[in-house]
């Protein structure tokens, strides 16, 4: 029997990936929490240096600390994406993401950490996004998902094991055209909807429900969630050609609070907002469902509002 040669410069050429210690983890970590989730152009250049690494190396090795902000009790399956987008200034941003689970409830209200990222990034200016890293392979439901991004077409995937892009991964694929719609997230469409006058005096509220992506329902809708000393969260309702992975303005603020390190109790959280088109309000019942997953549960406003000339 001859014995296998290896050759030694073929293993020298593949070095390890770079990686963060323990200590640096913890120190991005509480860095993220401050920045509620976000690396701007800045921090990814002088992280860059200081690690001596490429902006794609950083992207890759920042998914473990983006499973730091999951908050899964049912699966302990801790999940982590980054995703990197230009924002209005064209600057590159990371947009951390984690999943998000609710004990006591339906498993199917979940936030995955693809979607946590994505939204991050679309309610924080992003243009687009171009590139999201993840810890696991995206199950069906996150491809779909993606699939409704404005650049569902270039889009690359980054697994801890290789590179891919979504159409490999999802083939023969579902979409907003098969339903007539040309618009997709991040499509940013001027619209010129207002709401007819409404008890909220909370204008970021109003723009984040105008401005929710809404092409299947007309369910304009958005979240406050407002903390004792950490200031408001929000979140927007983002919708999907094949309705199942739609984000609810609930769990898209939910993530977002959560990519604060903070946890949701009665010592934390003061109040929940919800703001929503008359006529399709869809998210009073999933917002219920999702809050009675809490022990003391806030204070839960529900507003209707109608929009002008509808
Ligand atoms: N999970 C994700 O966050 N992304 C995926 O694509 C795979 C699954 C989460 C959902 C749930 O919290 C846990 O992993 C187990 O499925
Ligand atoms: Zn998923």
């Amino acid at each position: 029997m001859t014995a296998t040669r290896i050759d030694a410069s073929k293993l020298a050429q593949k070095s390890e990936p770079f990686s963060f210690n323990e200590q640096q983890k913890n120190s991005l970590f509480a860095q993220l929490k401050k920045q509620r989730g976000i690396l701007s152009q800045s921090d990814i250049s002088s992280l860059c240096q200081q690690y001596e690494v490429s902006q794609l190396e950083l992207q890759k090795a920042c998914v473990p600390v983006a499973s730091l902000f999951s908050v899964a009790p049912i699966s302990k399956f801790y999940v982590g994406a980054v995703a990197v987008g230009l924002n209005k200034q064209g600057e590159t941003n990371f947009y951390f993401g984690a999943n998000v689970e609710f004990s006591h409830q339906a498993l199917s209200l979940v936030v995955h950490a693809e979607q946590s990222a994505i939204n991050n990034a679309w309610l924080n200016g992003a243009q687009a996004v171009q590139k999201i890293a993840i810890s696991d392979a995206p199950c069906g439901y996150c491809r779909q998902f993606m699939n409704e991004l404005s650049t569902a077409d270039s889009l690359e995937i980054l697994l801890p094991e290789r590179d891919f892009n979504l159409h490999e991964l999802l083939p023969h694929s579902f979409g907003p055209k098969d339903l007539g719609n040309e618009e997709c997230l991040f499509s940013h469409k001027q619209r010129d909807k207002q709401f007819a006058e409404t008890s909220i005096n909370d204008e970021k509220l109003v723009q984040l429900a105008l401005n929710a992506y809404v092409p299947y329902t007309g369910n304009f809708s958005a979240v406050r969630l407002s903390t004792y000393t950490e200031g408001d969260f929000y979140g927007s309702y983002a919708e999907n050609a094949a309705y199942s992975p739609s984000l609810s303005p609930l769990q898209s603020a939910l993530s977002q609070f959560y990519l604060a390190g903070l946890t949701f109790d009665d010592k934390t959280v003061k109040s929940i907002t919800l703001l929503e088109t008359q006529g399709a309000e869809n998210q009073y019942e999933v917002a219920k469902s999702v809050l009675a997953s809490f022990e003391n549960p806030p204070a839960f406003e529900h507003c209707v509002a109608k929009l002008v000339n509808d």
